[in-house]
């Protein structure tokens, strides 16, 4: 068995730096940072004990409805490759190679995430449990444009799920759709998994698990910062907050300071003053309705094939294809 290495995805747009989304979104209010720092070994470990938790519904359902339409998908999109997302630990995609298994769609399997550790694992585990598959893991950063993307020859299938399209404002996610409708060939498909505008309850719940891992996820941030930047937070000096706000359809998550205090950011040589209970926006989800998530893919271009939501509605799984 042959074990691919990563390949690396080149920026094809001017992207910034952990130190530029520092001095521009952190040591100025209002304070912000890219959620994709949120992605080390352990803050990927840590996302995936927030899709065990009870509160978290979205993997639970995308996977039960990958389980039962898995089969449909790939009888549609008949792919040669299936490319990947943020596919993070990949979990979820077992059901659609085992659809492509049972189906005797033989296929490339392409996880793209910016977690390298984890692509790693993915490969390892996929080359040993499908030993027909073939694995490219691809490493980079997703919103960094994809015209570098090593687009596969051969019908695709490209997955992007786990709600991780509401992680983006409204103009950036549609920005991103149509990044993927440009790279799409006539026939190859685009299966999204979006969040559902819902009962506040239980998005407020989602983003406030009880165990407390969607906190031990956000403080983890500052993990990344320590490291990275040689600074010197303190985890402890912090509080998660995870809000929904309904005007905007979307949570939105922040840590806050405790107190009045200042952070070293060796690194980069500057320091970080905040006010007692000042917040820093560390993400956003935002929630589509039936609607607005087929919009995303018609306005990029794209024709629905399928609309998939379970009986509650709390969840769209949308394939799509490019003319
Ligand atoms: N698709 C999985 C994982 C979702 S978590 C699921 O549905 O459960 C989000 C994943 O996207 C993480 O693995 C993270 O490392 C990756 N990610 C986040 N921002 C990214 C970016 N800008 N480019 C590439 N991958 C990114
Ligand atoms: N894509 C996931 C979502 O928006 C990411 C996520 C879930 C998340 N829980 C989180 C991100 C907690 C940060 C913190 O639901």
């Amino acid at each position: 068995m042959v074990l691919n290495e990563c390949l690396y995805v080149n920026h094809s747009r001017n992207t910034n730096s952990l130190q530029d989304d520092v001095l521009q979104g952190l040591l100025r209010p209002p304070r912000s940072l890219p959620a994709k720092y949120f992605y080390d070994e352990r803050g990927s470990l840590l996302f995936d004990q927030i899709c065990e938790t009870d509160e978290y519904y979205p993997t639970r359902i995308e996977a039960e409805l990958l389980d039962n339409y898995a089969h449909k998908i790939i009888q549609l999109a008949q792919p040669q490759h299936i490319l990947e997302f943020g596919s993070g630990t990949s979990r979820k995609t077992h059901h659609l190679i085992l659809a492509c298994e049972r189906l005797g769609v033989e296929c490339e399997y392409l996880p793209f995430d910016v977690c390298e550790e984890m692509l790693h694992k993915v490969r390892d585990e996929f080359q040993h449990q499908y030993q027909w598959l073939d694995v490219q893991p691809l490493v980079g950063d997703y919103t960094a444009g994809l015209d570098y993307l090593h687009r596969p020859d051969g019908k695709t299938l490209y997955v992007f799920l786990g709600s991780s399209i509401g992680n983006f404002n409204q103009a950036e996610a549609q920005a991103f759709i149509d990044d993927v409708s440009s790279c799409m060939q006539s026939g190859d498909s685009l299966l999204l998994g979006c969040d559902r505008v819902k009962d506040e309850k239980i998005l407020h719940n989602a983003y406030n698990d009880a165990s407390g891992v969607t906190r031990d996820f956000n403080l983890n941030l500052l993990n990344v910062l320590n490291r990275e930047l040689d600074a010197d937070f303190e985890l402890e000096r912090f509080r998660h907050k995870a809000v929904y706000n309904s005007a905007d359809q979307r949570i939105e998550m922040y840590l806050v300071s405790k107190h009045k205090q200042e952070i070293n950011l060796n690194e980069i040589g500057e320091t970080l003053q905040l006010d007692d209970g000042e917040p820093i926006l560390t993400e956003v989800s935002h929630k589509y309705s039936y609607q607005q998530a087929e919009s995303l893919l018609t306005d990029a271009g794209l024709h629905i094939l399928r609309h998939i939501e379970p009986e509650n509605a709390w969840f769209s799984l949308v394939l799509a294809s490019k003319p």
